[in-house]
């Protein structure tokens, strides 16, 4: 029963033909492009990416790095409370590099862990968050 959400767009590199039929017939579109993350949020978009690789999250980020599309965003995925707590184990390294976006917005970043209550639910939901962003107009944010 998706018709009250609006727009539905679906991507994953490995879905199957019978998935990607049984999506359709559901209401979603499949894009066809793999924009490795980069949408841009042209108007208020939840994206649903739960335990998806950091980059990703970053390239999405790095796709709306302005307070007007930021601000319409919001993202289901890993916590980047995390992400940030990792931060400091990989300080200097590559990885901070990929992560630049995640632990650049963090402080304008409202995050609500999901807490699963039941093992039922915990491979599916563990360690996500609700991520919501807060950002002045006139905010400069300083990396690219
Ligand atoms: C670790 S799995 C998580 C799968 C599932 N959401 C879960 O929580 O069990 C990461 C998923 O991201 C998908 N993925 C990889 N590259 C992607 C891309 N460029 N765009 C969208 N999804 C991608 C993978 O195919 C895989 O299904």
């Amino acid at each position: 029963m998706f018709s009250w959400i609006g727009d539905l767009e679906v991507f994953d590199p490995i879905l199957s033909g019978t998935e990607t039929r049984v999506l359709e017939s559901l209401g979603c579109s499949i894009l066809s492009v793999n924009e490795q993350g980069r949408r841009q949020a042209l108007k208020p978009t939840l994206f649903f990416m739960p335990h998806c690789e950091a980059e990703l999250y970053d390239n999405l980020l790095q796709a709306n790095w302005r307070s007007d599309m930021l601000n319409r965003i919001i993202l289901f995925g890993n916590s980047f409370e995390t992400y940030e707590q990792y931060g400091s184990v990989f300080k200097n390294s590559n990885v901070v590099n990929l992560r630049k976006h995640i632990l650049a917005v963090r402080r304008f970043t409202k995050e609500f862990g999901i807490k699963t209550v039941s093992d039922d639910y915990f491979q599916a939901f563990h360690d996500l968050s609700w991520h919501f962003f807060s950002i002045e107009p006139e905010m400069q944010l300083n990396i690219v």
